[in-house]
C-alpha cells in the first residue's frame, strides 16, 4: 500500500511533493487492462505503458520494433483501468528522433489518442529542444538517461552506463540539462548507485531508478519481470516477487488433467 494513498489522483505536482517529503515513488509498467487496475488498486503511484511491451509482449528482441500506433492501443487499454495512478506513454523509437517537430507533434497525437497524462522520451542533451517545445505546450515529459534501451544498436550492450568518468559526468550533465528543459521526472537506468544519489540530489524533480539504487526518489520495474513471468529473465536489478511462471504451469497442468479425467466441469458448473 502506498504511504500516500490519500491522494486523489497522482500529478506531476504530487510527485514533486513526495520528493520533496522524501517519500519514494512506486512505479510499474502495464500494457492491459486487467494488470493496470490492480495496479491502480494497490495504490503504485506511476504507471508506465513502457516500449518494453516490445519485449515482453510483442516478444521483440529489442524495443525498437513497436509502433506508434501499437503505442496508443496499449495506452487506450491500461488507461480504462485507472483510477490514481498518473499513466506515463514512452514515445517509440523514431517517432521523435527526426526532427522536434516530428516529436512535438507525435507527443500531441498521444495526448489527443489517449487518456494518458504524459510522455516519456529517451536521451539527454540531444533531446532537450524537443522535451522544451514539449512542455511549452502543456504535455509533461519524463526524461530516461543511462542505458537507453532504443540506442542499444550504438552501445553494442546492455551493460551498466556511467562507470567510467566522462560517461557518469555527462550523465550529470544530461540530468540538469532535462530538468532545465522542463522534464517533470527523469528514469535513471543501470548506472551505478553512487552516481544516482549524486544525480537524484542536484535535481528538483524526481528520479525513478532501475538498476540504479536505493538513492534515487523512486523505482521503477518491468511488471511481468518483477512477477516473474519469465524466470529466465534476471538481471541483478530485478527482483521476483512472484513467481508467476511456475503458478501458471501448475494450473494450466491441473486443467488439463481435469479435463481429461472428466474432472471439469462439475455438476456445480454446469447448466
Ligand atoms: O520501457 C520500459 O519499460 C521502460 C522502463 C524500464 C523504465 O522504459
Amino acid at each position: 500500500m502506498s504511504t500516500e494513498k490519500e491522494i486523489k489522483r497522482i500529478t506531476t505536482k504530487a510527485l514533486g511533493l513526495l520528493k520533496k517529503k522524501g517519500i519514494k515513488i512506486s512505479a510499474l509498467t502495464a500494457y492491459d487492462f486487467i494488470t493496470a487496475k490492480i495496479l491502480d488498486e494497490t495504490g503504485i503511484d506511476l504507471i508506465l505503458v513502457g516500449d518494453s511491451l516490445s519485449n515482453v509482449f510483442q516478444g521483440n528482441e529489442t524495443t525498437l520494433p513497436v509502433t506508434m500506433d501499437e503505442m496508443i492501443y496499449h495506452t487506450k487499454v491500461v488507461t480504462k483501468g485507472v483510477n490514481r495512478a498518473m499513466v506515463i506513454v514512452d514515445m517509440p523509437f523514431m517517432s521523435y528522433q527526426l526532427s522536434v517537430d516530428e516529436g512535438f507533434r507525435n507527443a500531441g497525437r498521444i495526448m489527443k489518442e489517449t487518456a494518458a497524462v504524459g510522455v516519456k522520451l529517451e536521451g539527454g542533451e540531444r533531446v532537450a529542444e524537443t522535451i522544451r517545445k514539449i512542455t511549452e505546450a502543456g504535455i509533461p515529459v519524463m526524461g530516461h538517461i543511462g542505458l537507453t534501451p532504443q540506442s542499444i544498436h550504438q552501445f553494442g550492450s546492455y551493460r551498466e552506463r556511467g562507470v567510467i568518468k566522462t560517461e557518469a559526468d555527462e550523465i550529470l550533465k544530461d540530468a540538469k540539462i532535462i530538468e532545465e528543459a522542463g522534464a517533470f521526472s527523469i528514469v535513471l537506468e543501470k548506472i551505478p548507485a553512487k552516481l544516482a544519489k549524486k544525480v537524484t540530489e542536484s535535481l528538483t524533480i524526481p528520479t525513478i531508478g532501475i538498476g540504479a539504487g536505493i538513492h534515487c526518489d523512486g523505482q521503477i520495474l518491468v511488471t511481468p519481470d518483477m512477477l516473474g513471468l519469465n524466470l529466465e529473465f534476471h538481471p541483478r536489478f530485478v527482483r521476483h516477487y512472484s513467481r508467476l511462471a511456475e503458478d501458471i504451469h501448475k494450473a494450466v497442468d491441473k486443467y488439463i488433467q481435469d479435463i481429461r479425467k472428466q474432472n471439469f466441469p462439475s455438476e456445480e458448473e454446469s447448466y
